[in-house]
């Protein structure tokens, strides 16, 4: 597993107690040459393994974002993977819009937020922990819905504009991390359709075979990463390794 990073790396996963965050936490538990785990989410994120550090904070917010620049001190960081997301709130009744007449300038606004502005600023909070020459990949899941090229069904208006506006931030960001690290390379990744809370209330619509579990997802967006080179900054790659348009 992700041959290019040293040994004794060291990892940070947002959305850590998320379904796919969760098993990327396991997944890098597992791997002996892993030093360090950071796993940032507001809920607690409980393993016994000394490597792992929790981070029990709200990205989503300027004071969660300083606390965690302030607790990396700029160490460097060889792994980076942005597993949170939000595509409904039913506290909130914020659910994907059917139609113009569904949308909702909150809901268009917290998704966009969540789900493109936060990665975005962790980006920024953790340059001093991705600058310099060490080996740095980082993923940032995104969604197949997201693709302006592949959008035939419409609907879920602020889901598939916050995952568009996700990815370019993200490529935005590859080209200036190229300069700030010539070993960077940053991912957009489509995890295929995952059982988890986030797609636990449209499972029903999803063909036989086509939702994967938590763990599998974990191993491939793993094995997707452990193929790339920093030449490779800028894609977006899915489960399977391959290309989506944009
Ligand atoms: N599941 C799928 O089928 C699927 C398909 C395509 C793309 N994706 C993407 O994959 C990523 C992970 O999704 P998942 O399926 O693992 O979902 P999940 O189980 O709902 O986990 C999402 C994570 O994001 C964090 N989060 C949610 N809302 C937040 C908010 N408002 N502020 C801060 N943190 C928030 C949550 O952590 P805390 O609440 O503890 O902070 C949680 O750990 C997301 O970006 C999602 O868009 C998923």
């Amino acid at each position: 597993m992700l041959p290019q990073l040293p040994d004794g790396f060291t990892a940070l996963i947002t959305g850590a107690s998320g379904g796919i965050g969760s098993a990327l936490v396991d997944a890098l538990l597992d791997e002996p040459r892993l030093a360090r785990l950071h796993a940032i989410s507001r809920r607690p994120v409980v393993r016994d393994d000394e490597r792992l550090t929790p981070h029990t904070l709200d990205l989503a917010t300027e004071q969660g974002l300083e606390a965690l620049g302030k607790a990396l001190d700029g160490q460097p960081l060889h792994l980076v993977i942005n597993a949170m997301g939000m595509l409904h709130d039913e506290t909130d009744g914020i659910a994907p819009e059917k139609k113009l007449d569904d949308l909702d300038a909150v809901a268009l606004g917290r998704l966009l937020h969540v789900n493109a502005v936060t990665p975005a600023l962790l980006l920024k909070t953790l340059t001093p922990s991705l600058k310099g020459h060490h080996t740095a990949l980082i993923g940032s899941l995104s969604a197949r819905v997201g693709s302006i090229d592949d959008n035939r069904l419409g609907g879920w208006y602020a889901y598939r504009a916050s995952k568009a506006a996700h990815n370019m931030l993200m490529k935005t960001a590859s080209v200036e991390l190229r300069r700030l690290n010539p070993n960077a390379c940053l991912l957009c990744l489509h995890p295929g359709t995952t059982d988890t809370a986030l797609s636990a209330p449209f499972q029903s619509r999803v063909p036989e075979g086509k939702l994967f579990t938590p763990s599998f997802v974990a191993e491939r967006l793993l094995a997707v990463m452990s193929e790339r080179l920093p030449s490779d900054t800028g894609e977006f790659r899915d489960w399977n390794d391959q290309p989506i348009a944009w």
